[in-house]
C-alpha cells in the first residue's frame, strides 16, 4: 500500500509547526539495551532525517539524546546553498532542553555552525554548569526548578528567532513533554525491521503516558515502504 504524501498541516494561527521525527524497531524501541540510539535504521531513514533537518528552521532535542548520540547536524553542501540563497541559516538552529543542565558544553551541536545554539535549563540548574553552557549557547531559563515548558521553547524560538518550522528529534522524555502540552502537529515515524525488546528500553514517547480519554488521534498523510522500512507521515489532531 502506498498513500501519496499530501500538503502540510493547515493551521489557524501563525505559531510554529512542530514536527516530531522518530525511528523505531518493529517492537517499538528507539534505542537498544546498550544505548546505541537509532543506529539500526537504514540509509533511507538517514536521508529522511537529513531532508527534514534541511527543511526546518530549528531542531529541538533532549539532553540525553545529545549525551548519548552527540549529533553534529551536518547538511549536504547543496542544501546549505539553497538555504543560504533563500536568506536562511545554512543549517538549522539547534535547541537542547536540559532541565538540570546535564548536557556538556563540548557536545558537537554547540560547535561548527553559524546558526545559534540555544540551551533551555530549569530555574535551579547548577550555576557552574549553566555558566559553561552560556559560553557556547544562548541560554534560557524555565520557571520550574528542573522542567521547561514546551510552550516557552516554541515561543522563544518564534519570537527571538523568527522560527516557523520546528523539528522535534526526541528522545522519549522530551517527546512526551511536547505531546502532553498539545504541541506536536505532525509526526514522521519510521518502522525498521528489527526486534530489540527490553522493558527499560525507550519507545518513541515516554513520560507518564496519557489516559484513555486523552489519547491523541492521528491522520495518515503518507505511507511508503523502502528497503524493508515503513515510513509513516501523520498529522496530529490538536486538542
Ligand atoms: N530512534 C530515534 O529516532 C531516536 C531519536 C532520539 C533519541 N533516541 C534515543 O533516545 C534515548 C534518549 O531518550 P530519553 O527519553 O532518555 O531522553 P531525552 O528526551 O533525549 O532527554 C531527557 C533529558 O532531557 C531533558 N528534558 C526532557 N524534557 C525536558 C523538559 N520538559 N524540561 C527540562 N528538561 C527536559 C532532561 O535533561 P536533564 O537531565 O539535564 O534535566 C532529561 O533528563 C537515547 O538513547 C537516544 O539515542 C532515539
Amino acid at each position: 500500500m502506498r498513500v501519496a504524501d499530501s500538503a502540510t498541516v493547515n493551521r489557524s494561527d501563525d505559531a510554529p509547526v512542530v514536527t516530531m521525527v522518530v525511528a523505531m524497531s518493529a517492537d517499538g524501541k528507539i534505542t537498544t539495551r546498550d544505548a546505541a540510539g537509532p543506529r539500526f535504521t537504514g540509509p533511507s531513514d538517514k536521508a529522511l532525517l537529513r531532508r527534514l533537518r534541511g527543511e526546518c528552521d530549528a531542531v529541538v532535542v533532549g539532553a540525553a539524546t545529545i549525551i548519548n548520540d552527540d549529533p553534529a547536524y551536518p547538511l549536504p553542501a547543496e542544501t546549505r546553498r539553497r538555504r543560504r540563497d533563500a536568506g536562511r541559516w545554512e543549517t538549522p538552529i539547534r535547541a537542547v532542553v536540559s532541565g538540570r543542565a546535564s548536557v556538556p558544553p563540548t557536545a558537537r551541536m554547540f560547535h561548527g555552525h553559524e546558526a545559534p545554539a540555544l540551551t533551555f535549563v530549569g530555574a535551579d540548574a547548577d550555576p557552574g554548569r549553566v555558566r559553561s553552557l552560556a559560553e557556547v549557547s544562548e541560554l534560557h531559563r524555565g520557571a520550574d526548578a528542573t522542567r521547561v515548558a514546551p510552550a516557552q521553547i516554541v515561543d522563544t524560538l518564534a519570537t527571538a528567532h523568527g522560527v516557523a518550522a520546528i523539528l522535534l528529534e526526541g528522545g522519549a522524555e522530551l517527546n512526551f513533554a511536547f505531546l502532553d502540552a498539545g504541541l506536536i502537529h505532525e509526526a514522521y515515524v519510521t518502522v525498521s525491521p528489527w526486534l530489540i525488546g527490553g522493558r527499560a528500553v525507550a519507545s518513541p514517547i515516554g513520560g507518564d503516558g496519557l489516559n484513555f480519554s486523552d489519547i491523541v488521534p492521528l491522520e495518515l498523510r503518507a505511507l511508503r515502504v523502502e528497503e524493508g522500512e515503513t515510513y509513516l507521515h501523520y498529522r496530529v489532531s490538536l486538542r
